[in-house]
């Protein structure tokens, strides 16, 4: 295969708080090649935010990436300069956060904020980038552009404001759209539109999606393939038709039987007992230990590795055998 657009090899970071130190993530790696979609799945916790953050250059201060590599095109974000990175991100990659209300300018015409996001990576002249602004909103599906356009964020819904912005995101046209729980602030029903309009965008124009999501549901529906995090790990990564065929890991069971399926929204949910903890000490177990059903004495003192466990399926568990055997 060509070489991937994304390809984060081996990340670590840290977070120093006043008492101890947070193992957010311990040695995650994962491709996206071109027109491919991955899911991150995981409660919230697991390190899924943190990991693509870091790889653009979006770490909070008291947080150290400290080891690893995040190629985008062959080139190392993370040896790059702040200016060096701010140039790629809005223009080669583009990033939809979870609350709109927070990511747009309260003060700004939302027309202006989408042309601001051209003219800042200079993609094309004023009269260019108004003119594109107009298309842009037409194509998320905003009505009336040329007064809209006019409008500040607060005068918008919150399902429109999201639409603002995949239109800041895809103004310069990307390559790859990193989303970070793109729809959890929206109800269900404005959810399934933004990730139908995501859809249709994405396939219009060839473009890559990384989206994380807590959400099994939102992933299988709209996901090439998936990675389960836990405890800043990788648990599982394989093609969304095999997870859905047949999930390997004990977390990615329990997970699988506590979603509500996009479309099948309403059913029981069977939670999986317990919660997940920050990590604070260098892990030296499997993170999901204390909380699953097979957990031996080996799972307590020895980390398991990501493993191949059938072409494209990857697992990191010892017993992965066992648990197909009697769960599936
Ligand atoms: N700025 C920070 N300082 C300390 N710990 C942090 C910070 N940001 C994230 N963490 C911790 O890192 C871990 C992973 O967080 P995150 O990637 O945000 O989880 P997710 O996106 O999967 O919900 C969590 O334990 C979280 O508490
Ligand atoms: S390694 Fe052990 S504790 Fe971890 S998921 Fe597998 S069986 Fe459970
Ligand atoms: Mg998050």
């Amino acid at each position: 295969m060509n070489t991937p657009l994304l390809e984060i090899d081996n990340l670590h970071v840290k977070f120093a708080r006043s008492e101890d130190e947070v193992h957010a993530v311990n040695g995650v790696s994962f491709t996206v090649h071109a027109n491919e979609t991955l899911g991150i799945v995981g409660e919230s916790g697991s390190g899924k935010s943190v990991t693509l953050m870091s790889s653009i250059g979006l770490l909070r201060e008291n947080g150290k990436i400290t080891s690893g590599t995040a190629k985008f095109q062959g080139q190392d974000l993370l040896k790059l300069r702040p200016k060096q990175l701010e140039d790629i991100r809005g223009r080669d990659i583009g990033v939809i956060f979870q609350d709109p209300m927070t990511s747009l300018n309260p003060i700004m015409r939302i027309g202006d904020q989408i042309m601001e996001a051209m003219l800042a990576h200079q993609y094309c002249t004023r009269k260019e980038a108004y003119e594109r602004t107009l298309q842009l909103m037409h194509e998320i599906g905003i009505p009336d552009p040329k007064t809209r356009m006019k409008n500040y964020p607060h005068e918008f819904s919150g399902g429109m404001r999201q639409r603002i912005m995949i239109a800041i995101a895809l103004a310069c046209e990307p390559q790859l759209l990193i989303a970070d729980e793109p729809t959890t602030a929206l109800d269900v029903t404005v959810q399934m539109q933004i990730l139908a309009l995501l859809q249709e965008l994405r396939h219009r124009r060839g473009m890559s999606v990384v989206m994380v999501t807590h959400d099994f549901g939102v992933a299988t529906n709209f996901c090439d393939k998936i990675i389960v995090m836990y405890g800043g790990q990788i648990m599982e990564a394989a093609r969304t038709d095999d997870f859905i065929r047949q999930s390997v890991h004990p977390y990615s069971i329990g997970l699988k039987r506590s979603i509500i399926e996009v479309g099948h929204r309403g059913k029981a949910i069977v939670p999986i007992p317990g919660a997940a903890k920050a990590i604070t000490e260098s892990p030296c177990s499997c993170p999901f230990a204390p909380r699953c059903t097979f957990a031996s004495e080996r799972c307590h003192r020895e980390m398991p590795m990501l493993r191949d466990f059938e072409k494209d399926h990857q697992i990191a568990c010892h017993h992965a055998e066992e648990v197909v055997a009697l769960a599936n």
